[in-house]
This record gives C-alpha cells, structure tokens and sequence, in this order.
C-alpha cells in the first residue's frame, strides 16, 4: 500500500502537539518535517529542538526533509531529537558519501533529496547505500505549490533504475501532491507520498489521507 506522510509545514504551527496528534489519528504512515535553513531555501521552519518537543506525541516515523546547507553538521541534532528518518538534499554542501555515513551511524534511515532541476542520474551511484529517495515535485522552501508533472519521467527512471538493480525502497515525492496529482506520481513509480495542503487544508483530512493510500 501507498504510504502518505502529512508535512507539518500546513500544520497549525500554535498548537503543534495537537496537531501532530490528531495526524496520527487520522491514519498518517508518517509525519514529515520540513527542516529549512533560510540559506539552502528562501524560507525558514523549526530546528531539533522543535523536533525534540513534538516527538512524545507520536509514535509514527518522524521523517526529517533537511533543507538545509550543511546537513553533515546538523545530523547528529536531528537523530537526537528523534528523527527516524533523515533526507538531506544532494545539492547540499556536505560531502555525499561523509553524510550517509554519518547518518547511518546515528541509527537513522538515510534518504537523498533532489531538487527539480537535478536528473535523475545524479542520485545513481548511491542508491544502494541509501535507505530511501524523496523526489521534489516542486520548487523546495513552501508549501501549497502547483504539483510539477514534468517530474514524472524522473520518478519513473528512478523507479525503474531500481528495479533494475533489484534495490527495493521508498521513493517519495513531495510538493503539489492531492487526489488529482497522486495518481499520476503512482503510476511513475512512487510509493510514499508527502501531503501538506491537501491534508491540512482539507475538512476531512482522515479520508484524504485513506484515498492517497489506497491509490
Ligand atoms: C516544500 C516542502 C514540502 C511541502 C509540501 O519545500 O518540502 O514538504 O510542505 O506541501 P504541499 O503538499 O502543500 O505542496
Ligand atoms: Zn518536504
């Protein structure tokens, strides 16, 4: 089944326990958490010690989507403060190898993020060191964009480089995603969907999120 994982960023950012609570009820595989630096993107969100205050409320995967320059630098924060997952961009300025390292060796899932304008090619050589890849389906730094569709032929080269290699992982996308753009990214070969206008934006936000898995 397709996994979603509702991203924070469209939460009600006053009552975050809450919110993060009521996501878990609702269904959501996992939460996921948008780290911006204000220097990788235009934008800044929350730090770990964010991260660190919202993790007692859940159970669910916490899954970091670390926007950030110097991901090497700031990993040990994030699995400190209870990120299970860390997806850090490859345009970054951290060494690739160094930073996969790192973060396996603080006991989290390594996932490598690809900006739109970054091919598919470039996310090749790692593949079987990494645990996950998350494809940007719009532009990184805000949320409720237009879902990019010309993205789609990347997830399915990714998606298919995989299968070729007989590696079996998550490929997420993330940016644009509802009902109307899910189905499409499905089909290229995405298995977990990230969802943050469509989710909280929506007045039943528990069926959104059965609907994108049962996709
Ligand atoms: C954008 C973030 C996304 C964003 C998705 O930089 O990485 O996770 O919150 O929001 P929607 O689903 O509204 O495009
Ligand atoms: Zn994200």
């Amino acid at each position: 089944m397709i996994k979603v994982a509702p991203s924070i960023l469209s939460c009600d950012f006053s009552q975050l326990g809450t919110e993060i609570k009521k996501t878990d009820l609702w269904g959501a595989d996992w939460i996921h958490i948008d780290i911006m630096d204000g220097h990788f993107v235009p934008n800044i969100t929350f730090g770990a010690p964010i991260v660190k205050s919202i993790r007692p409320f859940t159970d669910k995967t916490f899954d970091c989507h670390l926007m950030i320059s110097e991901p090497l630098k700031y990993a040990e924060d994030f699995a400190k403060a209870g990120a299970d997952i860390i997806n850090f961009h490859i345009e970054c300025q951290s060494p690739i190898e160094d930073t996969i390292d790192k973060i396996k060796s603080l006991g989290c899932k390594v996932g490598l993020t690809l900006k739109p304008k970054t091919p598919a090619e470039a996310v090749f050589p790692f593949l079987d060191r990494l645990d996950m890849v998350l494809i940007m389906t719009v532009e990184p730094g805000f949320g409720g964009q237009k879902f990019m569709s010309d993205m789609l032929p990347k997830i399915s080269a990714i998606s298919n480089e995989c299968k070729r290699r007989n590696i079996n992982i998550p490929i997420e996308v993330d940016g644009g995603i509802s009902m109307t753009t899910a189905p499409d990214a499905v089909n290229a070969g995405a298995t977990v969907l990230v969802a943050g206008s469509a989710v909280y934006g929506s007045e039943n936000p528990a069926e959104i999120i059965r609907n994108l898995q049962r996709i």
